[in-house]
């Protein structure tokens, strides 16, 4: 067909992962290339995400600018996927008449039969059901770019925190078999790929069935992922502290590839609001579960993320989160202003803090949380660091860039091309906000396995 496609993605990596997925199927299926600008695309696809309101909202505002453009010419084909998709279906179009395609994060692999339907019959079309097992056999091989690359271990979610919509639009947990992601591995790292990044709405609750038979955990699926050729690091996001088991934890001692980092999202550093919010579990173990991590590997550094302003949510709860915040010396955290979503329980609860102090909470916690990164990039000036060198630096093509184990991101002088997908180590020996410099310091520690 030799259209031009042009995506937008809102919201999470998962939502990256599947556009990425949708630009291959639609490559594979009707030769679809990608364009930079929306103005030259004949279909303009907009990959969504619901999980608070503003993001919602930046829904509508794109497609309002497209409307202007399937104006001017009327032959374009508009979708939207993701999770607003999966929430609204066929109110999307009502909001939203100018659009042709609804799909969902699970039937994105059926993309080409919906968007077939609108570009042949100039009809609409909208499948946003739940066919889970569906989506990733019906999906072509992924084709890599760069050095990182998601990889999706699990969908959706059935941990039903009271305040998420996650569990309605992407709908329950669904492990993919465990030799399918170790196979996608080993695809990504022929082609150049030397870092994974195992994702989930709740990866750690990955139980994935063996060709044998057998169930593997994520502590299995990541050493299994370690003994791919060419994988020099491995993530993964996001963990739910419930999950967070001595597996884990003795997959983070023993296998070298497996960044010193975790994201553990808490919340709140309240009992009575994680409560409230459903979360199963206390701050106590919270505390304890890192605190078993960090007795294994002192090294590790730990993110969250953060709610504040959760219904309810006094000041001395607020106070809690701050403690757990000072006392555990958190990385780059996320935090949010709670907000209520359609459907979910938590929006029937009663709210009386007034919203100017649930803001200004959100500032403080903010704040201190943007210090103690700051604070920890500090302190890595003076030490030798194992890069992922990812390309050539934005700025300065004599100096190449990559990533920290902490997620950092690092520019150094050397203009060797051919080290880009190798780890190696730099002394750092700037710090200014999250970017850092550094120097080379040793040789090679891992070179890629396979020739790129
Ligand atoms: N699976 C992850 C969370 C995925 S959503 C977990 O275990 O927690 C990413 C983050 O968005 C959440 O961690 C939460 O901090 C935030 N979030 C989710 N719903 C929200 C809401 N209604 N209002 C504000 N923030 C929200
Ligand atoms: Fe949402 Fe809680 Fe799952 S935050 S994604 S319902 S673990």
């Amino acid at each position: 067909m030799g259209r031009k496609l042009y995506i937008k993605t809102f919201g999470c990596q998962m939502n990256e992962y599947d556009s990425a997925r949708i630009v291959d199927l639609l490559r594979a299926t009707y030769g679809m290339e990608t364009v930079a600008e929306a103005e030259q695309a004949d279909v303009l696809l907009l990959n969504t995400c619901s999980i608070r309101e503003k993001a919602q909202e930046k829904v509508f505002t794109q497609l309002g600018f497209w409307k202007g453009l399937k104006e001017l010419r009327p032959g374009v084909v508009i979708g939207v996927g993701g999770c607003v998709a999966s929430q609204e279906g066929d109110a999307l179009r009502r909001r939203a008449p100018h659009v042709d395609v609804v799909f969902g994060p699970q039937t994105l692999h059926r993309l080409p039969e919906l968007l077939g339907t609108a570009l042949r019959d100039r009809t609409p079309a909208v499948d946003t059901s739940f066919p889970e097992i569906e989506k990733f056999d019906r999906l072509p091989e992924p084709r890599a770019d760069g050095v990182r690359a998601f990889v999706s271990a699990m969908e959706g979610c059935s941990k039903y925190c009271s305040f998420c919509v996650v569990p309605y639009t992407r709908g329950e947990e669904f492990s993919r078999p465990f030799d399918d992601v170790i196979a996608e591995v080993a695809i990504l790292a022929e082609q150049g790929v030397r870092e994974v990044i195992l994702l989930g709405q709740n990866v750690n609750a990955y139980r994935g069935v063996r060709n044998d038979g057998g169930v593997a955990d994520l502590a299995e699926l990541v050493r299994y992922v370690a003994e791919v050729d060419g994988i020099a690091r491995i993530r993964y996001t996001t963990s739910h502290p419930v999950e967070f088991g001595d597996a884990l934890i003795r997959a983070h001692v023993e296998v070298p590839q497996l960044a010193a980092h975790l994201h553990l999202p808490v919340q709140s550093g309240s009992d009575r609001i994680l409560a409230l919010m459903k979360r199963g579990h206390t701050v106590e173990d919270y505390r304890a579960r890192i605190g078993r991590l960090l007795d294994a590997r002192p090294d590790i550094s730990i993110s969250s993320d953060f709610i504040v302003g959760f219904p309810g949510e006094t000041d001395a709860d607020f106070r809690a989160t701050m403690d757990l915040i000072e006392e555990t010396g958190f990385d780059q955290s996320f935090s949010f202003l709670y907000s209520p979503r359609p459907g979910t329980p938590a929006a029937l609860l009663e709210d009386a803090t007034p919203q100017h102090v649930r803001e200004e909470r959100l500032q403080i916690l903010q704040r201190r949380n943007e210090e103690m990164a700051a604070q920890i990039s500090l302190g890595m000036v003076g030490t030798v660091q194992r890069i992922l060198v990812e390309g050539l630096s934005r700025r300065n093509p004599k100096q190449l860039c990559g990533r920290t184990e902490n997620n950092r991101v690092v520019n150094f002088e050397c203009a060797d091309r051919n080290l880009v997908g190798h780890i190696l180590e730099v002394e750092i020996t700037e710090a200014a906000h999250f970017t850092l410099r550094g120097r080379l310091a040793g040789g090679v520690v891992a070179a890629s396995a396979v020739s790129r």
